[in-house]
């Protein structure tokens, strides 16, 4: 396929953020989870697509008993099936797999063009099928660590990009590759736009280091006209091993006592005891986080349709 071709292809999927960031352990899919059940909290339709092979966003954070494991995104993008999504994970949100049968996915979009199949458009296809077959409010990706291939496809995909960081300079390296990534999506033809860079697992105290590292993520931004996002993800150990452990998010683990688990949400076999006493700032950090993600998507779709 020539990239004239590809470009005249190229669209995005509407209401779409993909979460991403070439380094590993930023926060990536505790942010999707946490804005995902936030939103669908408040009655919109959402649908989470975990693109990682290790599936942490679906089972670990969001609890997806009967996960396929990655099946049904692979097939998609290997052969352009139908995507196939968990319902009702919890009211209003549905989940599309991740997990290790997405090894492969890797190599078939490293591959494509010499095996004759387009996964980016079988993709593309298959996730408007899904949007406009239920409705979804908002789909929000998570992505894994590292592999390039699928992230330059999902760069080409999806309508939006939040990148989250840590403060350390490695990450902030990750959102610098990531952020190259995306440059060169754009100029194929791509039509992601950046959405902002979210500071992440910081020290709501220690705040002229976070101003410096919103320094550094102002400097990656230069010249593009977007501001890092106001809110930030503080760091809460405990509450993050709660989280994992019930497979509730922290707004969820407010009110959530193990006590009380059997046949709940969450294993019958989960742990009898929480560390966290207190998820309430952290669950505030990421309502903030999700109503400023909401108005710029909105601000945003409405500029597109303005043009
Ligand atoms: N607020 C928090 N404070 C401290 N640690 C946290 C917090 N939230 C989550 N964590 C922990 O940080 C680690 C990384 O989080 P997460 O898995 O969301 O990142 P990721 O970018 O998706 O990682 P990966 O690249 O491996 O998929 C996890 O062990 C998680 O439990
Ligand atoms: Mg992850």
């Amino acid at each position: 396929m020539t990239s004239s071709r590809l470009l005249s292809d190229v669209r995005a999927v509407r209401r779409t953020i993909l979460v991403a960031n070439q380094k590993g352990g930023v926060g990536k899919s505790s942010i999707v989870a946490a804005i995902a059940v936030a939103v669908a909290r408040r009655g919109k339709r959402v649908l989470v697509v975990d693109a990682d092979q290790q599936g942490n966003c679906t089972v670990r954070d969001l609890g997806v008993k009967e996960s396929d494991e990655g099946r049904s995104l692979a097939m998609t993008l290997q052969y352009g099936s139908p995507l196939e999504a968990v319902r009702d994970v919890r009211p209003n949100l549905d989940v599309v797999c991740g997990g290790k049968l997405l090894a492969m996915a890797g190599a078939v979009a490293a591959g494509a063009e010499q095996h004759g199949i387009d996964p980016r458009q079988n993709l593309l296809l298959a996730l408007e099928a899904l949007v406009d077959s239920v409705g979804y409010d908002l789909v929000l990706i998570d992505s894994g660590p590292g592999d390039r291939a699928v992230l330059d496809l999902l760069l080409q995909v999806v309508s939006w990009l939040i990148v989250p960081t840590k403060e350390d300079d490695g990450s902030i390296d990750g959102a610098e590759l990531l952020a190259r990534r995306y440059l060169w999506a754009r100029k194929n033809g791509a039509q992601i736009e950046l959405m902002g860079m979210v500071l992440f697992d910081c020290n709501p105290r220690a705040i002229r280091r976070n101003e410096d590292t919103l320094g550094k993520i102002m400097d990656l931004l230069e010249g593009t006209g977007i501001e890092p996002f106001r809110s930030f993800i503080r760091q809460d150990k405990a509450s993050a091993l709660d989280a994992r452990a019930f497979h509730l998010t922290a707004e969820e683990l407010i009110a959530f006592s193990p006590k009380n688990n059997a046949g709940g949400e969450t294993d019958e076999a989960g742990p009898a005891k929480r560390w966290s006493r207190d998820t309430e700032p952290l669950a505030t950090d990421y309502q903030k986080l999700t109503r400023e993600v909401l108005i710029r998507l909105a601000a945003g779709e409405r500029a597109k349709e303005v043009v």
